[in-house]
């Protein structure tokens, strides 16, 4: 790809842990740095929503700062909004769940970063399907943990066979990392496939760490399976969300991990020592997101709901692209044909068309000929991504 990025990962100096080895360079951040020195780029990148926040949770940010809430909260976090998500996870899946449950962080990055880096250890297996958000695999493998990657395609909606995630546990399996909705695929799981495996990894002593920051961005009114509809207790999961993506906060970084009490208590002390507590105001705004009305949420999965039809009718239209129809989140990972180096395509892309696509190959091994598309953009800007995109690939020769 481009060589505008400093690689310190690939320096000689010994300063640096080569645990550091670990994580690669993120395939984002090299097309947007790209990006970044073009005119007129369309970017179909985005990792966000490009939505305001509520206004009633920047209110309440604004009114938090003025009441002078700028200190340290409890470590579990704010005693309000542990209490207000217990009541709005127990409301939402009939379940109870005690603010003893519910540990507040640093975005659901730190909850992931607590849950896979207080597990891993070497010798220990984690199970992790392929493509998957580009965070998993790099955290277990600094602490020593290894990755066995379960390969999904676009051809079946990147849809995991949970025989094949049960074939793949035996004695050294530590955990299933799993994310439905699914980023880069906008893949949701049905409850068959999540209750398959939540109940043989229990069996079996696994953890299951789920990832459901999409959890509200599930469209045609289909339910959305959260592991925590699905399991009878929490001793072997830990459930991963935040505010970022439901609520446009992402810049404000609060979210969770849920687990059972014993869990929190080992975790509670590890995030003393790793951020401290998450941001106070913000936390505050959590409360306000969670007990005010909720319209933001169903105008934006209208809204993203129609970019997402029209973009599974433009990836129809556009040669070489395998696509599917996406349940979650704001992706498409569509393929190009086998063999077909996905850096290359998304790089020319950019640099001929200026439309900025992520390649594959930043989400796993498997997906080297895929691109990551998002629809966080208008549905103006997707329909001229496109217009450049069609007649660019008709010029192609990828047979
Ligand atoms: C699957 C997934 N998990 C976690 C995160 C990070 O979320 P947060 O902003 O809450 O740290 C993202 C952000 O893009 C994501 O896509």
């Amino acid at each position: 790809m481009s060589d505008i990025d400093i690689d310190f990962y690939e320096s000689e100096d010994p300063i640096w842990n080569p645990a550091l080895l670990a994580i690669p360079m993120p395939g984002i951040r090299k097309m947007v740095n790209l990006a970044a020195t073009m005119e007129d780029v369309i970017h179909l990148s985005i990792g966000q929503p490009d939505l305001l926040a509520p206004r009633h949770v920047v209110d309440a940010t604004v009114d938090a700062l003025h009441a002078g809430q700028t200190g340290y909260t409890m470590d579990a976090g704010l005693p309000e909004l542990l209490e207000a998500l217990a009541d709005y996870y127990g409301e939402r899946y009939q379940r109870t769940l005690l603010p003893e449950n519910i540990l507040v962080t640093t975005g659901a990055t730190e909850a992931i970063y607590l849950a896979l880096t207080s597990t891993s250890a070497p010798g220990r297996e984690f199970i992790v399907p392929d493509p998957a958000f580009m965070l998993y695999a790099p955290l277990i493998r600094m602490n020593g943990g290894s990755v066995k990657s379960i390969a999904t395609r676009a051809e079946h909606n990147h849809q995991l066979d949970p025989q094949e995630v049960i074939d793949a546990m035996d004695q050294n399996t530590c955990a299933v990392v799993l994310n439905s909705p699914s980023n880069p695929t906008g893949t949701v799981y049905p409850r068959e496939t999540i209750e398959a495996i939540v109940e043989e990894a229990a069996y079996r002593g696994i953890y299951v760490i789920s990832d459901e920051v999409y959890d509200h961005l599930v469209y045609d009114g289909k339910p959305f399976p959260s592991v925590l509809s699905c399991c009878s207790d929490l001793d072997h999961v830990m459930v991963v969300s935040s505010f970022s993506k439901t609520f446009s906060m992402a810049g404000m970084r609060v979210g969770w991990l849920i687990a059972s009490q014993g869990a929190i208590r080992k975790l509670r002390r590890y995030h003393m020592f790793t951020t401290t507590v998450a941001n106070t105001p913000c936390q505050w705004a959590g409360v306000a997101a969670l007990k005010g009305e909720r319209t933001f949420v169903n105008d934006m999965l209208a809204e993203y709901s129609r970019r997402r039809d029209r973009l599974v009718e433009l990836v129809d239209q556009t040669p070489y692209l395998t696509g599917y129809k996406p349940e979650g989140a704001f992706y498409m990972f569509p393929s190009l044909p086998e063999g077909i180096n996905g850096n290359n395509v998304a790089l020319r892309l950019l640099k001929e068309t200026g439309v900025c696509t992520i390649p594959g190959q930043t989400f796993g091994d498997s997906c080297g000929n895929a691109l990551r598309i998002s629809y966080s953009t208008s549905i103006d800007r997707i329909e001229a991504a496109f217009e450049r995109m069609i007649p660019w690939m008709e010029k192609q020769d990828f047979a």
